[in-house]
């Protein structure tokens, strides 16, 4: 694990922007697991300056999504698949028919996440792009007595809800379930780059790189991985 620390976010993004873009210019059928949230807005932001200043191509990539709420369809401003279409999606030319994100309407979500996994299994990601939640999740794989090693359907944590409720009208509208990649396809990329900003997170991301592996921060596991780089800013890295 290669931690990185920048002084701001806008670095950061720019830094991340820059390796995401590199490896689409390298290969242009790249394929990029992606995350939603407020970290990786910026690093979006940069990717689409890049195809509309810098010729970025993304044509060929293929995108998967690490996640989406169970019972909220694209069509639903709080669901993953319509944040991707606003902050990314929609502004550069990746091709519909490579946009792959777990179907929250699904009438079987088992079913769907057995059917995510074995793509995710077929897909490995070149880059994958993460970030953590304050009680240490990545994805939706949350704390708990065992590594959700595979994709599943994930219930929030409290802490986690009140997080995400700034995404929705109030509290009560967020689901409580979610469809999650787990950890074996997340550690499956070639390459990781978890993004972290922000004095909030500064807990989560000692707890990721100084305690010991273990469930109760189940981004830890990512000290495992051969290849991956963790970028902050000053404000996440301050009890490091
Ligand atoms: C989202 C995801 C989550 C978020 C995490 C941090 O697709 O997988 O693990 O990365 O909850 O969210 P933000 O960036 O909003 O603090």
């Amino acid at each position: 694990m290669k931690l990185i620390v920048y002084p701001d976010y806008d670095t950061m993004s720019l830094n991340a922007a820059r390796l995401v873009g590199a490896q689409v210019r390298t290969k242009p059928k790249s394929i990029l697991g992606l995350a939603t949230g407020s970290t990786p807005k910026g690093l979006y932001r940069e990717l689409i300056r890049l195809y509309n200043e810098e010729d970025l191509d993304f044509s060929e990539i293929t995108a998967i999504n690490l996640d989406e709420y169970l019972g909220l369809g694209p069509d639903h401003q709080g669901s993953y698949s319509f944040f991707m279409k606003e902050f990314l999606f929609d502004h550069i030319n990746i091709k519909s028919e490579n946009i792959h994100i777990p179907d929250g309407l699904t009438i079987n979500a088992d079913q769907e996440m057995e059917n995510y996994e074995s793509f995710c299994d077929s897909m490995p990601r070149d880059i994958q792009i993460l970030g953590i939640g304050h009680n240490g999740h990545i994805a939706f794989c949350e704390p708990a007595d065992e590594f959700a090693k595979h994709c599943h359907v994930a219930k929030l944590k409290d802490q986690t809800l009140d997080a995400n409720s700034r995404f929705f009208t109030n509290k009560e509208e967020i689901p409580k379930q979610a469809l999650s990649m787990g950890i074996k396809q997340i550690l499956n990329a070639r390459k990781i780059i978890m993004l972290i900003n922000g004095e909030a997170k500064a807990e989560a991301l000692k707890g990721m790189v100084l305690g010991g592996v273990k469930p109760q921060i189940p981004a830890s596991i990512l000290q495992l991985h051969p290849n991956c780089i963790v970028m902050a800013d000053k404000a996440a890295a301050k009890l490091l």
